[in-house]
C-alpha cells in the first residue's frame, strides 16, 4: 500500500482499492506449496502462530552508530532464552568490516544493501560488489548473505528477476499495511504488496520463482498517516508518539492473525550527534528517538510468544510454520553458535581491542580508518573495486569449507571440525561479470576451485579504477506527498555529515 500522508477517508479508500488490486494475483495453494513456494495471505499459516518482530537497520555499520544499534538488542531474550536478533541491510561505503563481522558473529544477520547506495542502485555491480566486499573483507560466508533491500526501497521488475538469478533467498523492500498486511510469501506469482506505491508491480510477472518477499509492515499514526522507516523523523511525530504508534500497531497485529511486525531504522538518527532531519548539516541529539524505540521493544517483548528474529529466520519459519509452542524446538531458533566460539582467533568475538592472533588490523585509508581480520586493502573500496588488493598478503581468505566463526585467517586453519561447526558453502561464488548468472547451467561464477584451493594468503582481489568516495552534499529523496516510503538519501552519507570521516 502507498505509504503516504493521506486523510483517514483516503486511507480507507486505499484499503478498498488494494483489496481489489489483489484480483490480479492468482496463486493456487494446491500448486504453490512450502517449502519452495507460498501464496500471499493475511491468514495465519498455522493455528496459534508466534508473534514475530523484525528489527532492521539500514546502511553503514560503523563506530558512530554501533552503540545505538547494539543497545536495542542487548540484554533482550527470546522466549527460549536465546538472544534476540536483528538484520542489518549493509552498504559497503563507510562500513567497518570488523564491526560487520562482529554483528554476524553475534548471530545477527548481514544482508545486502549495495556498495554505495547511490542511484542507480539495483544494478548487478552494486549488489554483487557488496557480496564481494562482505566475504573478502568481513569474512561473511556467501551463503549467509541471503537477503537484499533496495536503497530508497526502489525496486524494479528487472532487478527482482536478476536477484532471483543471483541466488538471493528473499527481498524486503515492499511495504504493507491494512489490506495487504500479508505474511511473507514467494514471488512466483508476482506481488500483492505496495500496489499503489511509488514503484508498484502488482500484476507483473517478476520471474522470481522461489524468491521470498518479506514485507515491510507500516504503522498508522494518530494523525491517520502511514509511517514506515524512522517514523520519529516524520513531521509532527514526537518520540512519545513514536512509541505509542508502534505499540498500537503491534497490538493490532497481536490481536489479529499475528502477522509479523517490523521496526525499520537507520541508526544514524539515534546517536547523540545525529544529523538533523530538516537540516542535515546541523546535528541533533537522537537519544530521545532511541529511547522511544527501546520503550516500544520493552513493551513488545513482554507479550507472550513474541520473538525478535532476523528476516532469514522469518523465512525459515515460513517454509515450515509451526504453532508458537513448537518454535523453540526449531533448529534455526537455537542459541548460536554451539559449541561456543573461540576467542583466540580473529573472528570478531574477542573485540576490537583483542591482542595477538585475535586482533584485527587497522587500515588507514583516505576515506578514514576501519578494521578487518582479512588484510587491509591498498585503497578504499569503490563501486568498481569493492575489495581492492591487499597490502599485507599474510591473511588467509575465508575458504568455502569453514565459517569465519571458526576460521583463523592468520594461520589459515579451520579451528573446529566438530559437527556443530562444519561448514560447506553451496552459494554461488562471487563473479563481477553479470553474464555469469545467465550462463547455461545456471552459472557457477568463477570457474574452478573448490574453496580449499582459494585459501591462499592474499588472493582473491581484483583491481580497478575506482571512483572516489563522494562527499558531495546529499540531496533529500522526496516524491511529493510521501513521508515515509523512501529511505532518506542523506542517511547513506550521514557519516560525512557527522564528521566521522574527518
Ligand atoms: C529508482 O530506480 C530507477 C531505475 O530502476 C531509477 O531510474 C530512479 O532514478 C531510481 N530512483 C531513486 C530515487 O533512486
Ligand atoms: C520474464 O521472463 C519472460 C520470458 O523469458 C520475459 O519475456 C520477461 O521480460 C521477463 N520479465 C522480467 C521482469 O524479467
Ligand atoms: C558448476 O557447478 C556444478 C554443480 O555444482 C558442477 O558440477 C560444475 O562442475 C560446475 N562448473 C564449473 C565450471 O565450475
Ligand atoms: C578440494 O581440492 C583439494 C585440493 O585439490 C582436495 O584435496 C579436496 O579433496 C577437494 N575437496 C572437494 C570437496 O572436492
Amino acid at each position: 500500500m502507498l505509504l503516504a500522508k493521506l486523510s483517514f477517508a483516503a486511507l480507507l479508500g486505499a484499503s478498498l482499492v488494494a483489496a481489489q488490486l489483489g484480483a490480479t494475483y492468482k496463486c493456487d495453494p494446491a500448486v504453490c506449496k512450502a517449502p519452495a513456494c507460498r501464496c500471499a495471505s493475511t491468514a495465519a499459516p498455522v493455528a496459534n502462530p508466534p508473534q514475530f518482530l523484525m528489527l532492521t537497520f539500514d546502511d553503514s555499520i560503523q563506530d558512530s552508530v554501533w552503540t545505538q544499534a547494539q543497545s536495542l538488542i542487548a540484554n533482550r531474550k527470546n522466549p527460549n532464552g536465546c538472544p534476540a536478533k536483528a538484520t542489518w541491510y549493509t552498504q559497503v561505503f563507510y562500513s567497518d568490516p570488523y564491526l560487520t563481522q562482529t554483528w554476524y558473529a553475534q548471530g545477527n544477520e548481514i544482508a545486502d544493501h549495495t556498495v554505495d547506495h547511490i542511484t542507480p542502485t539495483g544494478t548487478y555491480q552494486q549488489i554483487e560488489g557488496m557480496r564481494k566486499w562482505a566475504s573478502e573483507l568481513a569474512g561473511i560466508p556467501l551463503g549467509e548473505i541471503k537477503g537484499f533491500r533496495y536503497p530508497f526501497l526502489n525496486y524494479s521488475a528487472e532487478s527482482i528477476a536478476m536477484i532471483t538469478k543471483m541466488g538471493f533467498e528473499y527481498e524486503s523492500s515492499m511495504s504493507a499495511s491494512g489490506a495487504d498486511n500479508v505474511w511473507p510469501y514467494t514471488l512466483d506469482y508476482g506481488t500483492v504488496n505496495d500496489c499503489l506505491g511509488t514503484y508498484p508491480l502488482c500484476g507483473v510477472n517478476l520471474n522470481a520463482t522461489g524468491l521470498w518477499e518479506v514485507p515491510m509492515y507500516g504503522v498508522t499514526g494518530t494523525d491517520g498517516a502511514q509511517h514506515l522507516m524512522d517514523p520519529y523523523n516524520d513531521v509532527g511525530v514526537t518520540p512519545e508518539a513514536t512509541t505509542a504508534m508502534y505499540r498500537t500497531a503491534f497490538d493490532a497485529h497481536y490481536a489479529g492473525t499475528h502477522v509479523p511486525f517490523g521496526v525499520y531504522l537507520h541508526p544514524v538518527w539515534l546517536g547523540k550527534t545525529a544529523p538533523n532531519p530538516t537540516n542535515p548539516v546541523v546535528t541533533a541529539d537522537g537519544t530521545p528517538k532511541l529511547n522511544a524505540v527501546a520503550a516500544f521493544l520493552d513493551y513488545a517483548m513482554t507479550q507472550p510468544n513474541t520473538w525478535m528474529v532476523t528476516a532469514s529466520q522469518m523465512v525459515e519459519y515460513m517454509k515450515n510454520p509451526v504453532p508458537a509452542d513448537q518454535l523453540a524446538a526449531q533448529p534455526y531458533m537455537s542459541c548460536t553458535p554451539n559449541p561456543p566460539l573461540p576467542t583466540n582467533i580473529c573472528n570478531a568475538v574477542a573485540g576490537a581491542t583483542a591482542a595477538g592472533a585475535a586482533a584485527p588490523e587497522v587500515c588507514n585509508l583516505i576515506t578514514g580508518a576501519f578494521k578487518t581480520c582479512y588484510g587491509c586493502p591498498v585503497s578504499a573500496p569503490t563501486l568498481l573495486d569493492p575489495s581492492p588488493a591487499k597490502v599485507n598478503t599474510a591473511r588467509f581468505p575465508l575458504p568455502k569449507t569453514c565459517d569465519s566463526l571458526w576460521w583463523d585467517p592468520v594461520t589459515g586453519t579451520c579451528t573446529c571440525t566438530a559437527p556443530g561447526c562444519t561448514y560447506t558453502a553451496t552459494a554461488r561464488p562471487v563473479n563481477m561479470d553479470q553474464n555469469s548468472i545467465y550462463a547455461v547451467g545456471g552459472g557457477n561464477g568463477t570457474a574452478g576451485g573448490n574453496g580449499t584451493s582459494s585459501a591462499t594468503p592474499g588472493s582473491g582481489s581484483s583491481s580497478g579504477n575506482g571512483t572516489p568516495v563522494s562527499t558531495t552534499a546529499p540531496a533529500k529523496a522526496a516524491a511529493s506527498g510521501i513521508i515515509a516510503g523512501l529511505e532518506p538519501l542523506y542517511a547513506a552519507a550521514a557519516a560525512v555529515v557527522v564528521g566521522f570521516f574527518a
